[in-house]
């Protein structure tokens, strides 16, 4: 496995490995879990070459969120990587990828503003540009992201239509623990009272499920459930609760008759935690 930290090491390392065929790529910020290495198992299954981006993008943390605390492992994650047969890693620092007088941002314009963009404003807009910096320096035939982050799929899917990338985007359904809490890196730095609470936002997705599928279901009915489930929790407090289009994530009202999108955010203290389900009601099954 090649390890490139340069964006010129990686271009005339992925120059060379090209020729064997198509280029998959996993953007991650490391801190490797089972629902990374899901990613990087499609991109194996479905490309002769799998590149993987390690990089902490510091442009999608606001000024008070948790950019330093951010858990790395850079030694553990590189040796996952080549235990599951990953062709090239390109792990930068910030200075590599950013240039110091940078002024150009990408930004999805609604769908970066509604729902954790109204929790975090700056987050999709650096979201968006790192993925597309990525995009232009692997030059990727597919990428792989997790469905767990159903808002940044969608602005990374609008943003490659929008700008006419030419990478086709597969979103990669939640990886979860065995109690339901879907993985990721954060997990790590709940308390173990959180821990014990987290299980609560699947519980909850699983419930919207049923009573949309049951037919009948209004957006209120399903939020009021949630909200009831929700309050429960022996720690923890609600950031949001919303039910969307899924194709548009625009807001839905009255009986939900088409596939819907629940997504939940709860903050275990510092930890912000998000999960999210499609549901269809049952005559769209
Ligand atoms: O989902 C993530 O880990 C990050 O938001 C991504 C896509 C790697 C961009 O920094």
């Amino acid at each position: 496995m090649l390890v490139c930290y340069t964006k010129h090491e990686l271009r005339q390392a992925l120059t060379e490995l090209r020729v064997n065929g198509s280029v998959g790529l996993v953007p991650t910020m490391g801190y490797l879990h089972e629902g990374h290495m899901a990613l990087v198992a499609r991109a194996r299954a479905e490309n002769k070459v799998v590149a993987v981006s390690i990089f902490v993008n510091p442009t999608q943390f606001g000024a008070n969120e948790d950019l330093s605390t951010y858990p790395r492992d850079s030694e553990r994650d590189l040796q996952i990587l080549r235990d599951a047969g990953v062709d090239v890693v390109f792990t930068p620092t910030a200075g590599e990828v950013y240039l110091l007088d940078a002024d150009t941002h990408v930004e999805t314009g609604y769908l970066s503003r509604v729902l954790i963009g109204r929790i975090r404003p700056k987050h999709f807009r650096g979201v968006a540009t790192v993925v597309t910096k990525l995009f232009n320096i692997f030059q990727p035939d597919r990428a792989y992201f997790g469905c767990k982050d159903y808002q940044q799929l969608t602005v990374i899917n609008k943003m490659v239509a929008d700008l006419d990338i030419p990478v086709e985007v597969i979103g990669i359904p939640t990886v979860r623990e065995a109690d339901g809490l879907a993985l990721s890196s954060r997990n790590v730095r709940l308390t173990s009272k959180n821990r014990a609470a987290a299980p609560v936002l699947c519980q909850s997705l699983d419930r919207a499920e049923v009573l949309v599928a049951g037919g009948g279901a209004t957006v209120h009915s399903v939020k009021k459930e949630i909200l009831d489930l929700l309050a429960g929790m022996p720690s923890g407090v609600v950031e949001s609760v919303d039910i969307r289009d899924a194709g548009t994530l625009a807001p839905m009202r009255g009986r939900i008759a088409s596939a819907a999108v629940v997504l939940l955010a709860v903050r275990f203290e510092s930890v912000l935690l998000i999960d999210q389900r499609v549901v269809t009601p049952s005559n769209n099954r």
